[in-house]
């Protein structure tokens, strides 16, 4: 029997292909995993009615660990992010999403060393949302008039946005748990709170709170307002550590953070629940892409590293993550995003699993 059991969620779009390079990559590492193949998106929709089938949640609630690529939300088709349901699904309440430079990929920094750190299950991400018109929108624009609270234009779209106690508390004790297992040294609570003062004003206060607790672990606390985050994320990348954001900020500057470090064919994450954990690329299935063997598989190939880590498999998430580095720092088999931000053209790119040939040739 395999040493380990993963959930494989293969995705669309380029999703295939790029799981397909990173299971190639993973079993050169010499890890003993059986990948447990399942699919969610909308060509599953036919078969079992829904785009996220209980035999997929089944499967990660059984492995508890799943890598997927990424799954295409179809515009107007009336099924929300299956990349959103799984999260709430799984309570997989902690985003996280570090942010590195590794040389060679042409970025324009060379010292960024981040962890973004998003709440996953509430805020404007939450879906509550009344459509301009609807009854459900006419209430509530009746009741916040007749609550004093503001008047609302009748023909406006509602979307709600929650931000609790509870959640803001875990959220922010993962931040600091995550720093002191990693040898960080300073969590950034990032918010609004000067214009939501009962949303962000709250996430804020808690976070201030919950960073009391840890007082004495040598983690030093600070907040920032998003808007001067992402200003002095540009301008200084690497005096930032762990930031800790609600789940809009944290999805808005996770991809600012992608692009500090050349890109979102190079970002990882995971999703992290207390039962579970879901891996995959801060990137989304770039259908124009699809089939063509062009999409960089790195992101992909690094949120593995992630779930190398996770289920204790340090020594090979190191082999791969040092494979990567040598190929991006030395070789010029690179896919057609790096080599473009590298040399400001595409000639020469190879194609996906070319790149991954290459990694696994320097793991040999
Ligand atoms: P996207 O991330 O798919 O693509 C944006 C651009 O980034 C693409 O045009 C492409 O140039 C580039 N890109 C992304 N990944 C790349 C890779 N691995 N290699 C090279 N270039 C890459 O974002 P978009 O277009 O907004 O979303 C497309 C679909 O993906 C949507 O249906 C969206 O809902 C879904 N999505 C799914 C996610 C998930 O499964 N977790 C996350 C984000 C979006």
């Amino acid at each position: 029997m395999a040493k380990h059991t993963v959930t494989l969620i293969p995705g669309d779009g380029i999703g295939p292909e790029i799981t397909h390079a990173m299971t190639r990559v993973v079993e050169a590492a010499g890890v003993d995993i059986e990948w447990e193949r399942v699919d969610a998106g909308a060509e599953v929709m036919d078969r079992y009615g829904t785009p996220l089938p209980d035999h997929v949640l089944e499967s990660i609630r059984r492995n508890k660990v799943a890598i997927k690529g990424p799954i295409t939300t179809p515009v107007g088709t009336g099924f929300r992010s299956v990349n959103v349901a799984l999260r709430k699904e799984l309570d997989l309440y902690a985003c996280l999403r570090p942010s590195f430079t590794i040389p060679g990929t042409g970025a324009r920094y060379d010292d960024v060393d981040l962890v973004i750190v998003r709440e996953n299950t509430e805020d404007l991400y939450a879906g509550i949302e009344f459509e301009e018109g609807s009854e459900g929108a006419k209430r509530l624009i009746e009741l916040i008039a007749a609550d004093g609270a503001g008047t609302i234009r009748p023909d406006s779209g509602i979307s709600v946005k929650p931000i609790s106690v509870s959640a803001t508390q875990r959220i922010v004790r993962f931040a600091f748990d995550y720093a002191i297992a990693n040898g960080r040294k300073k969590v950034t609570a990032v918010h609004k709170a000067n214009i939501m003062k009962h949303t962000d004003g709250l996430f804020l206060r808690v976070a201030r709170e919950v960073a009391e607790e840890y007082a004495g672990s040598g983690i030093e606390f600070e907040d920032y307002i998003v808007d001067a985050t992402c200003m002095q994320l540009v301008l200084h990348p690497e005096q930032w550590d762990v930031l800790v954001l609600p789940n809009l900020y944290g999805d808005i500057v996770s991809d600012l953070a992608a692009g500090l470090i050349g890109g979102l064919g190079i970002a990882p994450g995971a999703n992290i629940g207390d039962e579970c954990a879901v891996f995959e690329p801060v990137h989304g299935s770039a259908p124009k892409y699809a089939g063509k063997d062009m999409a960089n598989p790195t992101a992909e190939i690094l949120s593995a590293v992630l779930m190398l880590k996770h289920i204790g498999e340090r020594e090979a998430a190191e082999r791969v993550l040092a494979a990567v580095r040598t190929v991006l720092a030395e070789d010029v088999r690179v896919t057609y995003d790096i080599m473009r931000t590298r040399t400001g053209s595409t000639e020469g790119c190879v194609g996906t699993q070319a790149y991954a040939d290459a990694i696994i040739e320097a793991m040999a």
